[in-house]
């Protein structure tokens, strides 16, 4: 398959990596000093884009690439106030398959996450609260992995309404504390405590190989599809 990079950075680079390793060919790398790629034979005539640039540049580049008929592959988080649009441009014959964290290992955590929001209704003892670090560069806060998280312990864990980006004591509060330190690819803790334990189920990515496989085993998927795809439909869980 011949592959549009748009952001060129830490992802992009791992993503190169990996896809090469995996047979595949890089028609062209897209990054802010090369936006006159989006324009070039290599990009219209590439199979699928795999996007990994910031909140605020992504939804411009998805209508670059649907303007072109092209599938995309996105795990850019921090821009999914723009999810509508992008729906209504799958409805209409465009392809798009998002993840806020390809990596198995996460997606994994997310089953265990959302099966022990549900379990926790029958002990309100025990107080629910969720923690993410990453490195010293990343824009968004908290994580895209830790906003998915805390949405499906809203719908599974009836005394939580709403999620807060700091500690929080009140009971309908969902309080998600994060942290900026050194290169850390990715740290996600959801931790429940009672007066007498505590339970923790920890997800702690040891590089950003993990997110780059699953991109690309995401592209390869996404090939002859069509419409809006996501992880679920990858992994059939
Ligand atoms: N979904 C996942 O599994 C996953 C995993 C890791 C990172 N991420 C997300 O992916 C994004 C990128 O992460 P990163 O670590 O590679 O960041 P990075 O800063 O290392 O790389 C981003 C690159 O995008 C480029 N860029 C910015 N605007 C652009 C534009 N308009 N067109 C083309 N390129 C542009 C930057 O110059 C930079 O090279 C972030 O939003 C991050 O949160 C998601």
């Amino acid at each position: 398959m011949k592959i549009v990079l748009i952001g060129y950075g830490k992802m992009g680079h791992e993503i190169e990596r990996i896809a090469l390793e995996r047979g595949h060919s890089i028609a062209c790398a897209i990054d802010v000093n090369n936006p006159e790629l989006f324009e070039s034979d290599d990009f219209r005539t590439a199979d699928l884009a795999i996007e990994f640039t910031s909140p605020s540049t992504a939804l411009q580049n998805y209508r670059r690439c649907f303007a072109a008929g092209l599938p995309v592959v996105s795990g850019t988080t921090g821009w999914l106030e723009h999810m509508a649009e992008i729906r209504q441009a799958c409805e209409q014959g465009q392809t798009f398959f998002y993840a806020s964290n390809f990596s198995l290992g996460v997606n994994l955590f997310f089953v265990l996450n959302k099966m022990l929001a549900e379990k926790m209704n029958a002990f309100p003892q025990y107080e629910v609260k969720l923690k993410e670090i990453h490195h010293t560069q990343k824009v968004d806060s908290p994580s895209g992995t830790a906003v998915s998280l805390a949405e499906d312990i809203l719908k599974n864990l009836d005394r939580k309404k709403t999620w807060v980006n700091y500690e929080s004591n009140k009971t309908d509060e969902l309080g998600i504390v994060s942290e900026r330190e050194g290169s850390v690819p990715g740290y996600h803790e959801v931790c429940y405590e009672s007066e007498v334990d505590s339970l923790k189920i920890i997800h702690d990515a040891k590089s950003r190989a993990g997110f780059a496989l699953g991109a690309v085993m995401a592209a390869e998927f996404t090939l002859g599809k069509k419409g809006m795809l996501g992880m679920h439909d990858l992994l059939g869980f």
